[in-house]
């Protein structure tokens, strides 16, 4: 049965079949109270590819409902005339280059198509478009390749073939039906629609393969709109008044360069800061490579937008000390929820990472979404990050948790140096705890042991660890290879000198979420247990465990 499958979460968001990667397009519906999340995927198989808008709703972020394609790859747009010039607008070196139409086979957008990479929704509520009152705008990336040829008179006045070129460009399609279908926008009125479909933002040249991922928000204090979109190792904002026609405004640089590592999914998002009346922008960063997580992380820097839509850092935190999202290696793409009602900022990420997407498989479907995560901006007592952006799991999760299954007799124990077993065996499940500790007895690690094969072989490890302050969850022992060597502990520092901690953690069937004290910190981790065949173990008992010294554990809790 769909749904039931081996290593399919249960309360998490995944496609019923097929590949999923990036959330796109995330919106509130005021109209009918609904959310829509629209994401990444290949309607024709189980691996990257033919790059599509899936979609799917929910009444509470939590709950989904699977829904037909909403914007399916563009077709041939035949031929095109064009101009390569770099990002400045003049013309590059090389002198004109010219399209002449888009061959048939094509990495990852066969028969000449163009693919609908990621993108973000902005609803239309005054009609400042005039597309339409409530007009939900889906503003994303095409992705194509193609035949460019120098336009020097040679070959039969063709032109002398110069190979394939990947180009990207951004796009506007529009729904007036509340997110069901769309229809694309050509910013050519002249022309007819698709043929050509003329882009809202064209590639300029420069990296015009690395150009993607548009994010649209306003700027309430400024009033206007602000488009954010990657080009290569710097995000670039573009600002309007009419959601139509964007005036490019201004560029944030990467401070290194490493190589590797394209910046993606941008986002520029207003945060109130916690208890004051302040509204900081926190710039939210994908990094397909080389992030904190050995591959594909997330990162924010937290600044300010002026008029002329300028984001500048902090001083506190400068383009050279990016903050992590999240420590673990799986947490991706995330982008917010637009539209949202009393000032929520709501993130939803892809639960997965490019480095071993290929690797770690599951079938008929691969890729599902993290938890939402509600997002507030704190004043950090750390005077080198200055502010804090926490995330929890959003309290609708609320909805789908039992009862607590931890008699009252058992919530606040003292064990030392001990695996203390919790008699659970289900594999969805909340768990948390607060632990402390008396200084003159320490233990070295706290926490829990999930998902554990009789002979202990097999296991998932969520703790801290006192001797280096670190909290972490670390998957070295599931038997699933591409998910081990060489990464260790993913973790994150946190302080605990007063000598207590909060651990909860949200473990679905191959994901884990953990958060350290409500939100401080959180690290975001699949797991694939796949013990040998030849053992056929079930790997289905939990435990808590103190090692050295003794702990206090108060409020344990597990909820199915
Ligand atoms: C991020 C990403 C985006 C791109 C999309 C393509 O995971 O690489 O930059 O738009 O995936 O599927």
């Amino acid at each position: 049965k769909s749904y039931s499958e081996p290593y399919r979460n249960q309360f998490h968001f995944s496609p019923s079949k097929n590949w999923m990667n990036d959330p796109n397009g995330l919106f509130y519906d005021d109209q009918t109270g609904l959310y829509h999340l629209y994401y990444q995927y290949n309607p024709e198989g189980n691996e990257w590819g033919n790059m599509s808008w899936g979609h799917a709703t929910s009444k509470d972020m939590i709950n989904w409902r699977q829904e037909p394609l909403a914007i399916p790859m563009l077709a041939d747009q035949g031929w095109e005339d064009f101009v390569y010039t770099n990002t400045t607008g003049s013309l590059a070196k090389y002198g004109e280059v010219r399209y002449v139409g888009i061959p048939t086979t094509n990495w990852g957008d066969a028969n000449g198509k163009k693919a609908i990479f990621s993108g973000s929704i902005y609803v239309d509520k005054n009609n400042v478009s005039g597309l339409g009152q409530n007009a939900i705008l889906a503003f994303y990336t095409a992705d194509y390749q193609i035949a460019t040829r120098i336009n020097d008179g040679k070959e039969n006045g063709w032109g002398t073939w110069i190979g394939l070129n990947e180009i990207q460009e951004q796009h506007l399609a529009y729904s007036l039906d509340g997110g069901k279908t769309f229809k694309q926008y050509s910013a050519d009125k002249n022309s007819a629609e698709p043929q050509p479909l003329i882009p809202v933002i064209a590639s300029k040249g420069g990296d015009a393969a690395n150009f993607r991922d548009p994010n649209v928000v306003y700027d309430q204090q400024n009033k206007q709109f602000l488009l954010t979109v990657v080009s290569n190792q710097q995000a670039l904002i573009y600002k309007s008044v009419d959601l139509l026609h964007w005036e490019y405004a201004s560029s944030i640089q990467r401070e290194k360069n490493v190589g590797l590592g394209v910046w993606e999914c941008p986002a520029l998002i207003p945060l109130t800061v916690e208890g004051t009346k302040t509204t900081k922008w926190v710039l939210a960063i994908s990094i397909q490579q080389g992030s904190h997580a050995t591959g594909s992380g997330m990162e924010y820097y937290v600044g300010n937008i002026d008029h002329n839509g300028q984001w500048t850092p902090e001083s506190t935190q400068t383009m050279a000390n990016p903050m992590t999202m999240d420590y673990g290696e799986d947490f991706y793409a995330g982008i917010p929820f637009a539209n949202m009602s009393n000032n929520r900022n709501v993130m939803l990420a892809w639960q997965s990472n490019w480095s071993y997407t290929g690797d770690a498989k599951t079938s008929p479907w691969y890729g599902n979404m993290t938890l939402p995560r509600e997002l507030k901006l704190v004043k950090s007592s750390n005077t080198t990050d200055g502010y804090l952006l926490k995330n929890t799991v959003i309290s609708e999760i609320t909805h789908n948790e039992q009862a607590d299954r931890i008699a009252p007799d058992d919530s606040s124990i003292t064990p030392r140096d001990t695996e203390q077993k919790i008699e659970y065996s289900g594999n969805q499940y909340k768990l948390t705890a607060d632990f402390s500790w008396d200084t003159k007895n320490p233990p070295t690690s706290v926490g829990f042991k999930l998902r554990a094969s009789d002979d202990g072989k097999y296991y998932v490890l969520v703790g801290y660890d006192l001797t280096t302050k670190k909290f972490f969850v670390q998957r070295l022992n599931t038997g699933e290879a591409a998910m081990e060597a060489p990464r260790d502990k993913m973790n994150a520092i946190v302080d605990t000198a007063n000598g207590t901690i909060k651990l909860t953690v949200y473990v679905d069937e191959t994901s884990v979420e953990a958060f350290a004290n409500d939100g401080e910190k959180s690290i975001t981790q699949n797991f694939f247990m796949r013990p040998e065949k030849a053992e056929k173990q079930a790997t289905n008992q939990l435990y808590l465990y103190v090692q050295a010294g003794t702990a206090h554990i108060t409020g344990l809790k597990l909820n199915p």
